[in-house]
């Protein structure tokens, strides 16, 4: 990253542009600001998006629909410290990789909050680690080695974002068989090629977790959804298997939809609730 601490905003700077910070806050429409599938199949349209993301676009702007901010990092600005409010958070004896992670995606998540036309506030953590972020927003956070990532929308818009991002190689042994249902495993059979679908299964796994979590407050475990590909549209269905009664007063969960992108050695999932 060149700019110190300057993460990645995804939503265009004009908040105008966006329709949120006037209050007059638009429907989250799922559509794809760059479109992978155009000009070509997903896996060329890929190895493009490593150039695009070097050119500067945010590559979680490609999964999140318009209305929602999303900002990234790939390096970690040496300056970064927690907000204040954020360093009780981390443990005493936190390893330096878990202090540069959790600084890393609260630095995207006040990225994301000055695109929504929100002040920077601390990004705290909740019942069973979920994130809190300020009245009035929702959103997500995740790291992995090499990338740290957000995705915030106001309430009025959206109910729930999960986002995940994964290194883009192989499960490890045993794995598939822990966190699948038997026709995953059969869908991921019949589509096999250059994608590590195992890994991208277990991605948009975790994104549906971290989208059920905040409104549900209740666990879910790998066999709870069923998840089904689209590998040409890039998106992915999470078939949530049990009652999805929540806390918002919004209608019970059933299912989620959600896109995904591999670049960059990197897999990503995103989920928005509306
Ligand atoms: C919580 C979990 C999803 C995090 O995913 P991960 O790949 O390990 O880690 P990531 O870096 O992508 O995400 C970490 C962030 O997730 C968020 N998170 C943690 N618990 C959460 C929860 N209960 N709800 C929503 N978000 C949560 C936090 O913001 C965390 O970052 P932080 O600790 O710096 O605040 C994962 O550890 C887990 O428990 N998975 C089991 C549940 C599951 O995935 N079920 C599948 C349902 S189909």
């Amino acid at each position: 990253m060149g700019a110190a601490g300057s993460a990645r905003p995804a939503v265009a700077a004009d908040p105008a542009a966006t329709g949120i910070s006037t209050g007059l806050v638009e429907p989250v429409r799922w559509a794809f600001r760059v479109d992978p599938a155009a000009g070509g199949d997903g896996r060329a349209a890929a190895c493009r998006g490593a150039v695009d993301a070097r050119a500067g676009a945010a590559v979680i702007e490609t999964i999140l629909p318009a209305g929602v901010a999303g900002a990234e990092l790939f390096t970690d600005p040496p300056e970064l410290k927690p907000y204040p409010g954020e360093e009780g958070l981390l443990s005493a004896g936190a390893v330096d990789k878990r202090r540069r992670e959790f600084v890393g995606a609260r630095h995207c998540a006040r990225q994301a909050l000055a695109e929504l036309g929100e002040p920077p506030a601390a990004i705290l953590r909740g019942e069973r680690g979920m994130p809190v972020f300020p009245k009035g927003v929702v959103g997500s956070l995740t790291h992995c080695d090499g990338y740290r990532a957000a995705a915030l929308g106001h309430t009025l818009a959206v109910r729930s974002v999960g986002i995940d991002a994964e290194p883009h190689g192989p499960l490890p042994d045993g794995v598939l068989g822990e966190v699948s249902l038997r026709a995953e495993r059969e869908e991921l059979a019949d589509n096999s090629g250059e994608w590590h679908l195992d890994r991208l299964l277990f991605c948009a796994k975790e994104a549906t977790y971290k989208a059920w979590f905040p409104l549900t407050r209740r666990w879910l475990g790998f066999e709870d959804a069923l998840i089904t590909f689209d590998l040409t549209a890039h998106t992915f269905h999470s078939e949530l298997l049990v009652p999805g009664g929540v806390l918002d007063g919004g209608p019970p969960l059933r299912e989620f939809h959600g896109r995904w992108t591999i670049r960059d050695g990197l897999i990503l999932t995103a989920i928005v609730v509306t």
